[in-house]
């Protein structure tokens, strides 16, 4: 892939201080674009700006458009690393098919990124917690109003320099097991990263704010019974030593972190299973002693525990509302792969040169 390059002539001023998540963009961003008949084409990296899409452009009105997240880390020993691209690549073409979006060439992805990450190394934040948040995405630009797959597409690059997506940090978060809305069910779009299963989840995450908590953690649409995931992470529980986290049944998003957790739990010789989870059982299971941990996981909130669930009249406090040690011990070898201070003995890491 031939990537034309524009630098920028009037770089903006790096940030000071707290990043926050998503707020600030680097100067440059990657965008190709696709045309039936052409294919992808016209890969390039120019300075950050706005997008010229006509009014009618199909993304608007019928959200055609996926999007990926990732994160590029800076080790104290200079290098760039990005943890497992290619995961994000194959989840891409697993939202594209979904979405009636072209197939994006796996090696175009991983290129693009490592592209873009380069152009603006010097953006990605050093202090403990933090990186760079990379956006992939992919968006229908069409000017026609019919409901069809569009015939051309852009596939855009930005970059943000993050810290932690919780206000809180690695300190637990409250949350709210919902109760009335529900996000996706088997058959629709909730392995799909797309924007159309965020928009359905905002309603319910308003409400959980309302109430002092930090996100929603979703039911099964069907029988409203079985956990599914949180708003921007999976989630995993520890009942009575085991590491059990529900399984990946069409209505989830496929996390890579969930499955960099599930592959660290097993070298470990702890006991995992991915199945139904009822939330009567963590009810039960936190009665009698034997809710030990809960934790989410997603690129933007790496492992996050959780110190408090509530459902309908019931509220959970987990282990004293602390951190538990295998959360914790998660955390520090995940974030420790990522940042190179732990031997990636999985091969997960891709250099940025
Ligand atoms: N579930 C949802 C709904 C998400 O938005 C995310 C974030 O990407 C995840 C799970 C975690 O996925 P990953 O670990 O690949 O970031
Ligand atoms: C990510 O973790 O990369 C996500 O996409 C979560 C996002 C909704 C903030």
């Amino acid at each position: 892939m031939d990537i034309k390059i524009t630098k920028t002539t009037s770089p903006k001023t790096k940030p000071t201080g707290p990043l926050g998540f998503g707020k600030i963009f680097t100067d440059h961003m990657f965008v190709m674009e696709y045309t039936e008949g052409k294919g992808w084409h016209d890969a390039e990296i120019v300075p950050y700006q706005n997008l010229s899409l006509a009014p009618s452009a199909m993304v608007f009105h019928y959200g055609q458009e996926m999007f990926e997240g990732l994160k590029a880390y800076k080790g104290a020993d200079g290098k760039t690393r990005l943890f497992r691209p290619e995961m994000n690549a194959k989840r891409t073409n697993a939202s594209n098919e979904r979405l009636c979006i072209p197939e994006l060439p796996v090696e175009y992805f991983v290129e693009a990124v490592k592209a873009v990450v380069k152009v603006d190394e010097d953006w990605i934040p050093t202090e403990p917690g933090t990186s760079l948040y990379i956006r992939p995405f992919i968006i229908a630009t069409d000017e026609f109003l019919g409901v069809a797959p569009s015939k051309t597409y852009k596939f855009i690059i930005i970059l943000s320099p993050s810290g932690a997506y919780y206000a809180s940090g690695l300190a637990p978060v409250g949350i709210w097991i919902e109760d009335e809305y529900v996000r996706a069910v088997k058959g629709g779009m909730g392995f799909a990263k797309t924007g159309g299963n965020y928009a359905a989840s905002l309603i319910a995450q308003v409400k959980a704010h309302d109430d002092g908590y930090s996100q929603v953690l979703w039911l099964d649409g069907v029988e409203r019974k079985y956990i599914e995931e949180v708003g921007a992470m999976n989630i995993f529980f520890k009942i009575d030593g085991k590491i059990v986290t529900p399984m990946l049944n069409g209505s989830i998003l496929p996390g890579i972190t969930r499955n960099s957790v599930i592959q660290l739990c097993k070298s470990w010789g702890l006991e995992v299973e991915e199945r139904k989870i009822s939330v009567d059982e963590l009810l039960d299971a936190q009665k009698n002693g034997k809710l030990e941990e809960v934790f989410g996981t997603g690129t933007a909130a790496v492992i996050s525990p959780v110190g408090k669930l509530r459902y309908c009249n019931d509220v959970m406090t987990i282990n004293g509302g602390e951190i538990g040690p295998v959360s914790q011990k998660i955390y520090d070898s995940i974030t420790g792969i990522q940042n190179g201070t732990v031997e990636d003995t999985f091969g997960w890491i891709t250099e940025v040169k």
